[in-house]
């Protein structure tokens, strides 16, 4: 009986809809983002960073969101629009985490961006042992530049995922998973 190991059997990634508030306070998710950064790190480099998005912020981003989306598609309606502002409104907490890897004499980028991605399943991982529920997702905007410069991001840095955390309402059925025999090969 392992309290992780039995959340890690059943964990869902639940809809941004789907999670409602209370999420976590300053200090919990202090404690969420310093067990997130605690990964594999080829070089110590720590080759991404946070950037959490929480309250009123939440829809000063969406505004950009359904501004950026107006502005490709001018026709697009006011469900739409309504849809593309909402998009990190649901959740009462979104953590992005950005990927800065890059060039290095000594480190793959390739292994920076995969320790980018175990940050991300870290905080997933943590969040969902303190009673949270998650959704990782990028969508569109992730790669949208403009988007990206309203986040501050330089040039060379990517979005990991948005990871959006809060309490299920509900959590949805399971998906078909892998199965074993097929992606699995002994030597
Ligand atoms: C890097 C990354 C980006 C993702 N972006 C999206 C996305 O934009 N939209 C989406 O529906 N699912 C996205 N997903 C998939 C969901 O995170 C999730 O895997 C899926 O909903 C299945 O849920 P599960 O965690 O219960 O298996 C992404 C996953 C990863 C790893």
């Amino acid at each position: 009986m392992n309290a992780t190991l039995d959340m890690l059997r059943v964990r869902r990634s639940v809809p941004p809809v789907r999670l409602e508030g209370p999420g976590p306070s300053r200090e919990e998710l202090d404690d969420l983002l310093t067990i997130a950064a605690r990964v594999p790190d080829h070089g110590k480099l720590a080759p991404w960073r946070f950037l959490v998005i929480e309250g009123e912020a939440r829809l000063t981003v969406g505004e950009a969101i359904a501004k950026t989306h107006a502005a490709d598609f001018p026709d697009a309606d006011a469900g739409r629009l309504d849809l593309e502002r909402k998009r990190l409104a649901h959740a009462p907490l979104v953590v992005a985490v950005v990927s800065r890897a890059g060039p290095h004499v000594k480190i793959p980028e390739w292994e920076q961006v995969l320790s980018a991605g175990a940050v991300c399943t870290n905080l997933v991982i943590a969040a969902n042992a303190a009673g949270y529920a998650t959704s990782w997702l990028t969508e569109w905007f992730a790669y949208d530049r403009r988007i990206l410069d309203m986040l501050g991001l330089e040039p060379s840095e990517k979005i990991a995922g948005f990871i959006h955390i809060g309490r299920p309402q509900e959590v949805p059925s399971d998906r078909p998973r892998p199965v074993l025999a097929e992606i699995v090969t002994r030597l």
